[in-house]
Formats: C-alpha cells, sequence, structure tokens
C-alpha cells in the first residue's frame, strides 16, 4: 500500500479534524500515484483493471459500463471521508473548489466553458428540462427521428401536451443502414424541418442501429432554416468518441457518464451553451438561484447531494483522458471490423449498422436469422457468460465492446451464434 493512501486510512481512523482540501490530498495522491503506474507504457486498459466477474463476457458498456478499479477506490475513499463529517463535507462549502476544477476539467474535455456544464443525473433528466423549461410555445414543433432514445422522447411526449407545443417524429429507415450516407440522412432532416421547428433533439449514436449523426453538417443546416435549439443525446458517445460541442454548434447536450466515461452510476454531464442558459427555466429553484444565474449550474441538484460521486466523475474523467486518444479509437475499430468480417463470414449472421466509421462507433447490431435474441441472450449469459442487448422487434443482437474487450471474445461469441 502506498504512503500516501495509508496516511490517508490513518487519518480517517483517526478522526483527526482537518480541512477538505488536505483530506483529499492523499486520496488524490494515491489515484495521481496509480494512473501514471498504469499509463507508463501507454497501453490501453485492460480487463484486469475492471473488477467484472471472471466469468463475465461484457459486450455491453453501451448499456452500462464497469468502472475501472483505481476509479472505484477512490469513489470508497470519498464516501468514507464524506461520513467523517458529513455536515462539513456536504453543507460547508469546502468542496467547492474541488468541484470548480472538475467543472472545468468537464469543459475543456467538451471545449466548453466551465459556466456552461452541470452535473445532473442522467441522460433523461436534461430532456426532462428541455421539455419543461424551454420556451416552447403553442405552435412550435420539438422533432427528432425513431432512433431517439425514449428517456430524450417521452418527456416531450408528455410534457407538449400540458403546454401545447407539438412533437414530429420521423422515420429513418433501418432496413438497410449499412449503405446509409451523410447526404441520405441530411436529407430527411432537410424534408422534415419546417418553420415551425423550434427545437431538434438527435441522438449522437443511437441505441439501437449506433447511427452516428452527421451533427455538424444537420447543425449548420437547421440554423440555416431558423431552428433554435438543438441538442444531441451523447449518452453513447462521451467516452467513446470526442466532442466538440463549439465546432458542432451545439445548444445542450445531455449524458450518461455511466457508461462510456465509467462514473459511478447516477451522476452525469451536461451542457448548456451561454446562448440559451436564461431561456431554460430550472426545473428546480431554491437559495442558489441567484447565485448561480449565470452559470449551467442552476441546472442541477442544490443542498445536500451526490458530492463524492462528483468527484469521482472527476476522476473517471482523468482516467479517460489518460487514455491515448488515437490508440483508443484504433482498438474500437479493429474490434468493430472484426465483428463485420466474423458477420460475413457466418451464415447466421446480417450486418445491420453502419459500415463507415463516420456514420457509427463502438455499439453496432448484428441480425440472428436462426435465434430469437433475447433466448439467445439468456442462454449465451447462463452458459457461457456473455451479456449484450437483444432487441427482438429487429430480430438483432446490439454489441457495444470498450478497449478491454478483446478479438477473442468476439470469435467465441459468433461461434456460439
Ligand atoms: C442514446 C441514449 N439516450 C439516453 C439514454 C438514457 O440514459 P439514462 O438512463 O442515463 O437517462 C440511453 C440509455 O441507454 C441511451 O442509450
Amino acid at each position: 500500500m502506498s504512503t500516501s493512501r495509508r496516511d490517508f486510512l490513518k487519518t480517517l481512523a483517526a478522526g483527526t479534524s482537518i480541512s477538505a482540501l488536505s483530506a483529499l490530498a492523499p486520496i488524490d495522491a494515491f489515484f495521481r500515484e496509480k494512473l501514471k503506474e498504469k499509463f507508463a507504457d501507454k497501453g490501453l486498459p485492460s480487463r484486469k483493471d475492471y473488477s467484472l466477474n471472471k466469468n463475465v463476457k461484457y459486450l455491453n458498456h453501451g448499456s452500462i459500463g464497469t468502472i475501472p478499479k483505481m476509479v472505484q477506490q477512490t469513489h470508497h475513499d470519498y464516501l468514507a471521508l464524506c461520513e467523517t463529517n458529513p455536515w462539513f463535507y456536504m453543507w460547508s462549502g469546502e468542496w467547492n473548489e474541488p468541484v470548480a476544477k472538475i467543472r472545468k476539467k468537464t469543459a475543456d474535455y467538451l471545449n466548453a466553458e466551465a459556466a456552461e456544464v452541470s452535473f445532473p443525473h442522467n441522460t433523461t433528466e436534461i430532456y426532462n428540462l428541455l421539455a419543461l423549461g424551454l420556451p416552447l410555445q403553442k405552435g412550435d414543433q420539438v422533432l427528432f427521428c425513431n432512433l431517439n432514445h425514449a428517456g430524450a422522447s417521452i418527456p416531450f411526449h408528455i410534457h407538449s401536451k400540458k403546454r401545447a407545443y407539438s412533437v414530429k417524429v420521423f422515420n429513418i429507415p433501418t432496413d438497410d443502414l449499412s449503405s446509409a450516407t451523410k447526404e441520405d440522412i441530411l436529407t430527411l432532416y432537410d424534408e422534415h424541418i419546417n418553420e415551425r421547428t423550434k427545437l431538434i433533439v438527435m441522438p449522437h449514436i443511437d441505441n439501437t442501429f449506433g447511427l452516428q449523426h452527421p451533427v455538424k453538417e444537420i447543425t449548420a443546416l437547421a440554423r440555416s432554416r431558423g431552428v433554435e435549439f438543438i441538442s444531441i443525446d451523447t449518452a453513447q458517445t462521451m467516452g467513446m468518441i470526442p466532442i466538440d460541442v463549439k465546432n458542432l454548434d451545439i445548444d445542450v447536450i445531455g449524458t450518461s457518464a455511466h457508461k462510456w466515461i465509467q462514473a459511478p452510476k447516477g451522476i452525469s454531464v451536461a451542457y448548456f451553451s451561454k446562448r440559451v442558459q436564461d431561456q431554460i427555466d430550472p426545473m428546480w429553484v431554491t437559495w442558489g438561484q441567484e447565485q448561480w444565474k449565470d452559470s449551467a449550474r442552476k441546472f442541477e441538484d442544490y443542498g445536500t447531494r451526490n458530492l463524492p460521486e462528483v468527484l469521482t466523475l472527476g476522476k473517471a474523467l482523468e482516467f479517460q483522458n489518460r487514455i491515448d486518444e488515437p490508440t483508443r479509437i484504433e482498438k474500437l475499430k479493429s474490434l468493430r471490423t472484426h465483428a463485420i468480417k466474423l458477420t460475413h463470414e457466418n451464415p447466421n449472421t446480417v450486418w445491420r449498422s453502419p459500415i463507415d466509421w463516420e456514420l457509427s462507433g463502438s455499439l453496432f447490431v448484428i441480425e440472428l436469422k436462426n435465434h430469437t435474441p433475447s433466448e439467445f441472450a439468456k442462454k449465451a449469459f447462463a452458459d457461457h457468460g456473455f451479456v449484450f442487448r437483444p432487441f427482438d422487434n429487429y430480430s438483432t443482437i446490439r454489441i457495444s465492446p470498450n478497449v478491454l474487450n478483446t478479438h477473442e471474445e468476439l470469435d467465441e461469441l459468433f461461434e456460439l451464434i
């Protein structure tokens, strides 16, 4: 055990009264030491960096990610520290400075400003906030496609009824996505945007077919047609592929940090451009309202909240930031290319996601010709420990590998099919 960690545990045990910042120092030092060790050779994280059950072959990072052991350890340490003096750590403001640093770090990750970042609980929360809080009037229309996730769609369907704006859902055909082009997707948006379209919500990469929207092109088109608000749902992309909110010209993103950023469940990230912040009514208001009026901070929890998880989100981002980006992408691409090859070689499977990497990511679906997906998933888990997502309505299974997965796991899965 490192000295810094031993010091930290001793401090906890002794119940020494210390400032929050000095109490955090040994936790940070322990984490830094572990990071340095892990990334000394610039290699990618592997399975041994995670605590997955040894019998589990985890190909479902698109549903819920798994947290690196060193991030988990830090999470435990923050929780333990918090419990040594809950009032002090929760309410005294002692953790304000570390949280401000994490906000800045998150903003840098997205090419945003710190005052444009908030820490909600998940993606669904952000779309509830938009459905309730945007200035959408009678006659205004919210536009999204059939691939928009329920969490980014249902809030608009439900709240539009009370608020009298309308929702238009258009269809992106999914029968032959493997040959789809950017122009095909752009043409569909072009056809469905009209003078009433006030907000467009699009999945950056959707969760059912793994289509990566050509966001920049759609945004340029939408702006030229007078659309005021544009949001991308980055639940499946933040931590998988880079996101530059300024370059994409986006107003709001909502994400699920428990997937690809590998942060604890129940803490997440959102971005609200300076331009739109004042136009959105916060979902809850209380004492901080005035203080945070010029910042996206006003869109997150007040008072007693999940601060140990916010601090851990910072560590999860540090971990992800240490992974060399081209190496990450190369690994994810190679898993995908391998899966495409296996699909073409296997007479029982059909590739149903876009082929082009620019239009996709590390989440893809394969049609099964010889199994009912949910029955196959049950059996593949019970007998072989495979975890992936079945979609019986499309006769597909969804595979979403992360850098810790291997070609051999894919070989074994296709062998089973
Ligand atoms: C694209 C997409 N959007 C939104 C969600 C909902 O995320 P959360 O449960 O974090 O709100 C998911 C979850 O799988 C998703 O894949």
